[in-house]
């Protein structure tokens, strides 16, 4: 009777030990300003560098990439994406991934089969990722649509047909929402953001 009395009492200090440990990272979901949205990107391994068509859009839509450095699309956040429909269409245009206001899941797995093949991990990422993102396409777009800093965006003049940019920050926002742990950076930046995402759902539009 004893001993078990006294297991008992072990387990419930081990239960507050690790119950210690698993708070270290303090969050406040209101403490915004100290998690960096567009960081993101570097916490998701992905080809970095630079990318013809992203540039080339981009001068032709006036949309702004982060630097010459960060072309990818994933180097956007869901926001950003979401200002910049002419941007996302011509992409789209660019890789024949719109078939009317369908995408064309052939050319989408042709494309990443194609350009990434010494990484198949990241193609099957984003295979997975545009095959939700337009599969689900009703309900997956709807999700995303309903939360709040989207809406405040879809509510702004669009200057082109905004599909192209749902489906790609959609994409995005599975990327990072989906990313294999040991593609995840391990720094405190990356450690705090993942946190914070975890504990205030809605807040950040990427994650
Ligand atoms: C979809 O893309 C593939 C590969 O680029 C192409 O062969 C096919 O014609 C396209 N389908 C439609 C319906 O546009
Ligand atoms: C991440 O870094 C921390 C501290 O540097 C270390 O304790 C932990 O094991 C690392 N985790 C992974 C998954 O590498």
């Amino acid at each position: 009777m004893k001993v078990s009395i006294l297991l008992l009492g072990l387990g419930q200090l081990l239960l507050l030990v690790s119950k210690k440990s698993s708070t270290a990272i303090r969050v406040h979901c209101r403490d915004v300003e100290r998690i960096h949205e567009d960081h993101i990107h570097y916490c998701c391994k992905h080809p970095d560098g630079h990318n013809d068509v992203t540039e080339q859009c981009a001068k032709q839509t006036k949309f702004k990439l982060p630097s010459r450095d960060e072309e990818a699309i994933e180097d956007l956040t869901v926001d950003h994406v979401m200002t910049g429909t002419c941007f996302a269409k011509c992409v789209f245009d660019h890789y024949n991934f719109m078939d009317n206001d369908k995408l064309n899941m052939t050319a989408v797995r042709n494309h990443y089969q194609t350009t990434y093949k010494e990484d198949p991990e990241y193609v099957k990422e984003m295979i997975s990722a545009f095959n939700l993102c337009h599969s689900k396409s009703e309900d997956a777009t709807a999700e995303f649509l309903s939360t709040s800093i989207v809406r405040a965006f879809s509510s702004s003049a669009y200057s082109c047909k905004p599909m192209p940019s749902v489906v790609l920050a959609c994409v995005i926002h599975r990327f990072f929402h989906n990313c294999p742990r040991n593609r995840w950076s391990n720094t405190t930046e990356c450690v705090e953001t993942l946190a914070f995402s975890k504990k205030c759902k809605d807040v950040l539009t990427t994650m």
